[in-house]
């Protein structure tokens, strides 16, 4: 049996990229037999940025009413969230007297982050220690991330080894697992989708406000009349990751024909987010409502993820001398 885990950072709410990129591939992972998956919102990470506790605690709904939404088997696995199981940050510290300063000061994540950020604070340069810990605290053997973590797992490994190395077998040595097919989706203005960029599609949106966001989707000015090329545009782009073969082959056919504007292509794009999406957005709404419904779950995952995490650092406590 090998046990899966990742984390999304609740940082907003999950947008068509996440959804596409991280939600759906990971429960998709989830469905095979033989696999026990542990899927946490990283809401202690999400305070390096967002501080505001009301915001995060709507950031922290969204991002687990999402995992819902889509079809997470939360009875058969383990769904939590990262703060409600405090002893990660005991590991975490272990695991700071084992981390060379070098490597954290070298992360690309860290750099790209310090550049950009107003507040550079300590825990942004101790990040991956904390992911490290999340890791290995569950004796994770899979963990499927975007291609941007793949570094934070090349530390989470040598972190645990090292200390294998001082202390004997402690630690599961976690591998990566990033699916190089699964594409950089685009957002609304043809750059990467990101809730740092402004450009996202919330796909759990009213119709109403989420139609007026797939209009703003930025195209050319070719005329309605013209002949259009669907591989430079980013509407048919989106509408590809969605559609059938079918319907991808019609739309080719309307842009090379002419006469099929870009809001035509606009409103199909719209049209079948909201059929294909309907039960998803109809269950999102449903938790959004009933946080009651959204908590239960959650400490049902909590309960089962205590007992692992005690049992974890009970090993490390023994071995660095603290029991
Ligand atoms: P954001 O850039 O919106 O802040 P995160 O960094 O929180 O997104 O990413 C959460 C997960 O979603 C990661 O696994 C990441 O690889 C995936 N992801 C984010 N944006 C995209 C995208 N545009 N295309 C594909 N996957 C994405
Ligand atoms: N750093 C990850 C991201 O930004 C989120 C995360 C935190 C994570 N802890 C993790 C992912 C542990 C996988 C495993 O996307």
């Amino acid at each position: 049996m090998a046990r899966i885990l990742t984390g999304i950072q609740s940082t907003g709410r999950p947008h068509l990229g996440n959804i596409l990129g991280a939600i759906i591939p990971a429960i998709e992972l989830s469905k095979q037999k033989d696999n026990e998956s542990f899927f946490f919102i990283a809401d202690l990470h999400s305070l390096t940025t967002i501080k505001d506790a009301e915001v995060r605690r709507e950031n922290v709904n969204a991002t687990a009413a999402a995992w819902l939404a889509f079809g997470f088997d939360t009875a058969n696995n383990l769904f939590y969230r990262q703060s409600r199981i405090p002893e990660v940050c005991e590991l975490t510290w272990y695991l700071n007297c084992f981390t060379p300063y070098p490597m954290l000061a070298n992360a690309h994540s860290f750099k790209e982050k310090s550049d950009k950020l107003a507040d550079v604070n300590a825990g942004l340069f101790t990040y991956p220690v904390l992911m490290a810990a999340d890791i290995i605290l569950y004796d994770a053997d899979f963990v499927p991330v975007g291609k941007d973590q793949k570094q934070h797992l090349e530390m989470t490994r040598d972190i645990a080894s090292t200390f294998n190395h001082r202390y004997g077998d402690t630690f599961v040595l976690p591998e990566a697992k990033i699916d190089e097919n699964v594409m950089t989706i685009p957002g609304i203005d043809g750059q990467k989708m990101s809730k740092s960029y402004n450009n996202t599609i919330d796909i759990f949106l009213p119709d109403k406000k989420l139609r007026k966001v797939v209009m703003s989707i930025v195209t050319d000015s070719t005329p309605m009349e013209e002949p259009k090329n669907p591989d430079n545009c980013n509407v048919f782009a989106l509408y590809s990751l969605l559609a059938s073969e079918q319907e991808i082959k019609e739309m080719r056919h309307n842009y090379e024909g002419g006469n099929y504007g870009y809001g035509h292509a606009k409103q199909a794009l719209f049209e079948l987010i909201v059929e294909k999406y309907a039960e998803p957005r109809k269950l999102f709404n449903h938790y959004m409502e009933n946080p009651d419904a959204l908590e239960s779950k959650l400490k049902e995952g909590e309960e089962k993820a205590k007992v692992i995490a005690t049992e974890v650092l009970n090993r490390v406590r023994g071995k660095v001398g603290y029991l």
